[in-house]
């Protein structure tokens, strides 16, 4: 039985920081900071607000869209890089908030591949009988955990969550193949320390509690897996590039984006971008980039999709799947028991 979205609500904090603002925190510019990244602005959590939080409004706005998704959830996976705690699970305590206390709940812990993994994971499991209805999210508050006076890392980042809902989809539709993968040695480029101060290859002292990047290493790698993977995903599926109707890439720097597409032979103008307006909200940034192409009309019933991410580990992540855009229409028809035209997909 194919296995597939069939829901799907966001959320990104009101609170938003330009680069102008930027400008006045430390040596900046807005025209470095676009031109070497695509970045313009970022949403930014408040104080006291936590993944969990971002999660629980990302739940209430897939419920306005579709009221009644959560009924028969048994599976709660959170992929997050910024969790409230280790435990309990970000996705616990986002279950227990949306009436779905009792569910499996877990959290996928691969930085910003951490999306596409969380809807493998949940696949997987709705397959071997493990579950039958997952709710999938990505949630982050990045902002609480990046050091706000290192300028090559700080502007990258933003705060916000997706939320998905994964289940049985009809035949032809929903998830065609995943590739997931890690590299350790790479892992120096990208870190945050828990309970151990060491991590392999990062000097003992050198950690603190803040995110650490060696922003060039993570690029290469990038451009390199982002294609890779996205390549593999595609063959596994039966898939030419000729066959994508939408790529939706992790978003974080929009020349990596680029170069991934250059490599990769997908047109720009089939790529989903919106980091110009979030930043790298890492696991929140695929289903945040999804429901905007969604919103806008862009993505309909029936495309092709590959999705590719990657992340601190080093990760990566890749999913061919066929859009269904069937539970939307159900609901948006059900919500306005009329024959409106009917605007959510
Ligand atoms: N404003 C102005 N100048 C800056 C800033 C800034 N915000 N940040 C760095 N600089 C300076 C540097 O100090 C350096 O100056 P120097 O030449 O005098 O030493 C110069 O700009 C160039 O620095 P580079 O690091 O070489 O700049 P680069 O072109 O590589 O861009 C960037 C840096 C944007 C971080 C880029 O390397 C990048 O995007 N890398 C990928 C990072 C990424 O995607 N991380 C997320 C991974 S997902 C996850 O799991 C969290």
């Amino acid at each position: 039985m194919p296995i597939g979205i069939t829901a799907l609500g966001t959320y990104a904090p009101t609170r938003v920081l330009t680069n102008k603002d930027l400008e006045g925190m430390f040596d900046t510019s807005d025209e470095w900071i676009v031109s070497r990244t695509g970045i313009r602005e970022r949403h930014l959590s408040g104080e006291g607000e936590f993944a969990s939080d971002m999660g629980v409004r990302a739940v209430n706005d897939l419920l306005a869209r579709y009221p009644g998704v959560l009924d028969g959830v048994d599976l709660v996976v959170c992929a997050t890089s910024s969790p409230d705690a280790y435990f309990p699970s970000t996705a616990a305590l986002i279950a227990g908030q949306v009436g779905l206390n009792g569910a499996g709940a877990l959290d996928v812990s691969v930085a910003c591949s951490g999306f596409v993994y969380a809807l493998s994971v949940a696949q997987g499991m709705l397959l071997a009988g493990t579950a039958r209805k997952a709710l999938v999210l990505g949630a982050e508050v990045l902002s609480k955990i990046v050091d706000w006076t290192d300028r090559s890392t700080c502007i990258l980042f933003g705060d916000g969550a997706g939320a998905a809902v994964v289940e049985e989809v009809p035949e032809g539709y929903g998830f065609q193949s995943f590739v997931l993968g890690a590299d350790s040695v790479g892992g120096p480029s990208l870190y945050k320390f828990a309970v151990a101060d060491r991590i392999p290859g990062v000097p003992v002292g050198e950690g603190n509690m803040m995110l650490g990047m060696n922003g060039r290493e993570v690029f290469k790698f990038a451009v390199r897996v982002l294609s890779d993977s996205g390549e593999k995903a595609m063959n596994k599926a039966g898939l030419k590039g000729s066959d994508i109707d939408w790529m939706v890439p992790h978003q974080a720097n929009v020349r990596i984006i680029e170069s991934a597409c250059q490599r990769f032979g997908v047109s720009m103008d089939k790529t989903v971008v919106n980091l110009d307006r979030y930043g790298n909200t890492s696991t929140a940034s695929v289903p945040l980039a999804l429901r905007e192409a969604l919103d806008d009309g862009r993505i309909q019933d029936g495309d092709q999709l590959l999705l590719v991410a990657f992340g601190g580990g080093l990760s990566w992540g890749a999913g061919a799947m066929k859009w269904y855009g069937g539970a939307g229409k159900r609901a948006a028809a059900q919500e306005q028991e009329s024959d409106q035209e009917l605007v959510v997909q």
